[in-house]
């Protein structure tokens, strides 16, 4: 919902929001841990709205030549004027608006007047039309606060990992084509899933079907779930180590 907020209505009916007297928000910031569905929640947006969707990852507007990141940028927002209404999605952003380091390498310089263009073309917004803009991040804490200034990004969504009636639903959408066994009960699986992301539930679903497959049987069971929690709940601990280590 506060996605088409933000995003859709102002789109859809600009009229409504004139008649109100409220700006909708210039940047809507979709924030939170891993696998919870930011990039699908834009997705959505794509296929729900008519206006023109432009996905963007930050990563591709980290550039080895000087200045072709904030061309990048800037051919950006010139096409969304061209096409409006339109949505700019730029996901995962952190890789281009982080907090601003103390190291003077060249690489570091080039990504921050990126992200200088990515600031001063969301200021200089409001006469361009009906354009919308959209970015996504799991780090949230390390973007640098210019870009959640009034006027930027200045919608904050966040998108947490699903409580048990949410995991309870999400398990149901991935399992909705499988074969499970009558007497399966998905909210019991999901109860079981604390800290589970929408993605983890995904791959869990996957994996009980690779049990049942394994076992030369056409039904998912919810033995089948169990193992597949066991089994991923391994592979996270291991996964847990790896990180410890790098940080
Ligand atoms: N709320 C949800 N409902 C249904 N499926 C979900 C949900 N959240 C995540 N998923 C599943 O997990 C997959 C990955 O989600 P998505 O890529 O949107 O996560 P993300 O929040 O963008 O993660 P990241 O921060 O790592 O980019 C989806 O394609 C979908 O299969
Ligand atoms: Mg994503």
């Amino acid at each position: 919902r506060e996605v088409r907020e933000a995003v859709e209505d102002p789109l859809e009916n600009p009229e409504q929001f004139e008649a109100v007297g409220v700006e909708p928000p210039s940047g809507v910031l979709l924030h939170g841990p891993p696998g919870t569905g930011k990039t699908m929640l834009a997705k959505a947006v794509a296929n729900e709205s008519d206006a023109t969707f432009i996905k963007m990852a930050g990563s591709e507007l980290v550039r080895k030549f000087i200045g072709e990141g904030s061309r990048l940028v800037r051919d950006l927002f010139e096409l969304a004027a061209e096409r409006e209404p339109a949505v700019i999605f730029i996901d995962e952003i952190d890789a281009v608006a982080a907090k601003r380091t103390d190291s003077k390498t060249s690489g570091d310089a080039e990504v921050q007047r990126t992200m200088m263009q990515l600031l001063s073309e969301m200021d200089g917004f409001d006469e361009r039309g009906e354009i919308r803009i959209m970015a996504a991040t799991n780090r949230f804490d390390m973007l640098d606060e210019a870009i959640l200034r009034p006027g930027r990004f200045d919608r904050l969504i966040e998108v947490p990992e699903p409580d048990v009636e949410g995991r309870a639903r999400i398990l149901e959408i991935h399992t909705q084509d499988m074969n499970v066994a009558d007497g399966t009960d998905v909210s019991e699986v999901a109860a079981d899933l604390e800290g589970y992301s929408g993605a983890d539930i995904a791959s869990l679903a996957t994996e009980a079907g690779m049990f049942a497959i394994r076992d030369g049987r056409t039904e998912v069971t919810q033995a089948d779930f169990e193992a597949a929690r066991e089994k991923l709940q391994d592979a996270d601990q291991t996964d847990e180590q790896v990180i410890n280590y790098q940080y």
